[in-house]
C-alpha cells in the first residue's frame, strides 16, 4: 500500500515474473485504489543503457495519475453496477407484468364460473324452492333466508374480486407505460356530466344528491375516459362514505390550471390516514368494524392518471365532518399522443 522506488531492479527481492532479471534497471510504483481496496500498481520502469533512478518527483507524478485513475476506476465500476441494477430491475418488471397478466387470467376464468353458478343457484332457490316452503315451517324458512344471504355475500365478494383483478391489471398497465393515452381538448363540464351519469344509480341507491358547480367553458387537454374514471372513483368514494346530504362537485380556473373538487359530508379521514390514501391497497378507517367494500386501488389509479396529465391530486378532510378530494390539471399542455407514459 506504499509507494516504492527501486534503484537496482536486478538486486530487488520483489522482481516480477513477467520481468525477470536483466530486463529492467530501475522502477517506481504507487498503489492504485478503487474504493478502499488496492487493486493494482501504477509504475514507471527504465531499461535504458545508463543508470537512472526514480525520485520523489516521479512518485509524486505517479501518485497524481493514480488518484485520477482511481476516480476513473470508481466511476467505471459504479456505472457498471448501475447498468447491472437497471437491467435487473427492467427484467424484474417485465416478468412482474407477465406474471400479473397470466395470474389475472387464471384467476378470472374460475371466478367467472363461480359467479355464474352462484347466480343460477340463487335464482333457482328464489324461483323454485322458496315458493315450496310454507310460511308455517318457520325453521326451514329461516334457513332458506340464511342461504340466500350467504349466496349474496358470495356474489358481492366475487364481484369485488373481479374488480380487484381489473384494477390491478389497469394500474399495472399504466405503471408499465402500456396505456395508450388519447389526449384531446376537453370541456371539464362534459367530463363531469359523463361521470355523473355513470354513477347516477349509486347516488339514487343511497338517496344522495349531486350538486354541480361547474362552469361550461373550462378547457383542458386530456384523456376523456381516464379523467371520467378519476371522477367516477371520487364520486363513488364520496357516496360510499356518506350516509346523508349532498355531494358537491366544483370546478374553477386558476392561473395555468383548472381545479376540480368533489366534497362530501361523510365520515371524513384522519390526518394520519390522509397521508397514505393514494398508495396501493390502502383502505383506511376501522377495518375491524366493517368489511372492506372496495379494492383500495381507486385512488392509486386516479393519482397515476392525474400525474400523467401533469397535474396533482390531494385531499382535505376532517373526521366526522367530511372530505374534499381535488385535482388540478394544467390548462396549457402539449398533447402527448405517443401512447407511452413517462
Ligand atoms: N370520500 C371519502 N371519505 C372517506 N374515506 C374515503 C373517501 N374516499 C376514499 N376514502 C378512503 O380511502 C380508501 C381508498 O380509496 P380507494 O383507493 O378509492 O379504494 P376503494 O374505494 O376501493 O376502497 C377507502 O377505502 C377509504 O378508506
Ligand atoms: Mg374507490
Amino acid at each position: 500500500g506504499q509507494p516504492i522506488t527501486i534503484d537496482d531492479y536486478d538486486a530487488w527481492h520483489g522482481r516480477l515474473p513477467a520481468f525477470p532479471a536483466d530486463t529492467l534497471r530501475a522502477g517506481a510504483g504507487v498503489p492504485l485504489t478503487s474504493g478502499s481496496e488496492t487493486v493494482g500498481v501504477l509504475g514507471l520502469a527504465y531499461n535504458g543503457g545508463s543508470t537512472r533512478t526514480f525520485g520523489e518527483a516521479e512518485v509524486e507524478l505517479l501518485n497524481r495519475f493514480a488518484a485520477l485513475a482511481s476516480i476513473a476506476l470508481d466511476n467505471a465500476r459504479l456505472f457498471a453496477m448501475s447498468q447491472e441494477a437497471r437491467a435487473l430491475a427492467e427484467a424484474a418488471n417485465v416478468s412482474k407484468s407477465q406474471f400479473l397478466a397470466s395470474v389475472s387470467h387464471e384467476l378470472r376464468t374460475p371466478l367467472t364460473s363461480i359467479l355464474g353458478f352462484t347466480r343460477i343457484v340463487k335464482k333457482r332457490l328464489e324461483e323454485r324452492i322458496v315458493p315450496l316452503v310454507s310460511a308455517a315451517d318457520a325453521k326451514t324458512e329461516r334457513t332458506l333466508q340464511q342461504v340466500e344471504s350467504n349466496l349474496s355475500i358470495i356474489l358481492m365478494e366475487g364481484q369485488r374480486l373481479t374488480a380487484l383483478i381489473n384494477d390491478l391489471l389497469d394500474l399495472e398497465k399504466i405503471e408499465a407505460g402500456k396505456v395508450e393515452w388519447h389526449m384531446e381538448p376537453l370541456q371539464i363540464a362534459d367530463v363531469v356530466d359523463q361521470a355523473a351519469n355513470g354513477t347516477a344509480a349509486l347516488f339514487e341507491e343511497k338517496k344522495l344528491s349531486l350538486v354541480r358547480a361547474v362552469p361550461r367553458d373550462l378547457g383542458v387537454c386530456g384523456d376523456r375516459d381516464r379523467l371520467v374514471q378519476v371522477l367516477v372513483n371520487l364520486f363513488s368514494n364520496a357516496v360510499k362514505f356518506t350516509a346523508e346530504g349532498a355531494i358537491t362537485v366544483r370546478a374553477w380556473q386558476e392561473p395555468g390550471q383548472v381545479v376540480v373538487s368533489v366534497a362530501d359530508p361523510g365520515i371524513g379521514i384522519s390526518e394520519a390516514d390522509q397521508q397514505q390514501l393514494f398508495e396501493k391497497f390502502i383502505q383506511v378507517g376501522n377495518t375491524l368494524t366493517g368489511k372492506p367494500k372496495g379494492t383500495g386501488l381507486g385512488l392509486a389509479i386516479s393519482r397515476e392518471i392525474v400525474t400523467h396529465h401533469g397535474g396533482r391530486i390531494w385531499v382535505e378532510s376532517e373526521p366526522g365532518v367530511g372530505s374534499t378530494f381535488s385535482f388540478a390539471l394544467p390548462t396549457r399542455k402539449e398533447p402527448e399522443n405517443d401512447g407511452k407514459s413517462a
